[in-house]
């Protein structure tokens, strides 16, 4: 199952992708059955399995929502225009100091991963929002960057990182 909203062409916020059909995501109709053999059932992964995300059908300025260990997560397909305003910024001037490049993986800095949960009181930012284009929280004005970095607001820390890594260069598996 997936839904899709927001198809703006400047502003395409989220892909809300259930994670039982994340490993069909992307894929050739003939592939569906094969990969969802693999999958691990939904009680496997709300026990808390790893999940395998397909980034092939993320966008460029595309973030996606997805689930994992019922927390949400976010994957940004980041601009390069994104990308160099996030590593050209004055660590010393953020709350939480923490390069762009501790937030993603070596040579996937178009890809940023990140716990969609706010640090304040654990409201569930919105994506493209806020000056930074990133992540604003509505609940109480926390606003972050494309890193997930956060920049002003109640909000004490950077939006968490879940564990993943890249199984090619257009997979990950998070958990
Ligand atoms: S919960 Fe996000 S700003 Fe308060």
């Amino acid at each position: 199952m997936a839904t899709i909203s927001s198809t703006e062409h400047t502003r395409r916020d989220f892909l809300y992708i259930a994670t039982g059909a994340m490993g069909a995501v992307g894929a050739v109709a003939a592939l569906v059955p094969l990969i969802a053999q693999m999958n691990p059932d939904a009680s496997t992964i709300a026990a808390g399995a790893p999940i395998e995300v397909d980034l092939t059908p993320i966008a460029e300025g595309q973030v996606i929502k997805v689930f994992w260990r019922g927390k949400p997560i976010f994957i940004n397909h980041r601009t390069k225009k994104q990308i160099e305003e996030a590593v050209n910024v004055n660590l010393a001037s953020l709350p939480d100091p923490q390069p762009d490049s501790a937030r993603v993986k070596p040579k996937h800095a178009n890809f940023q991963v990140l716990i969609g949960i706010c640090t304040h009181l654990g409201c569930i930012p919105i994506a493209h929002q806020g000056p930074y284009n990133g992540y604003f929280c509505p609940c109480h004005g926390s606003v972050y960057d494309t890193s997930g970095r956060i920049r002003s607001g109640p909000a004490p820390t950077n939006l968490a990182l879940p564990p993943y890594e890249f199984v090619s260069d257009t997979r990950i598996r998070i958990g």
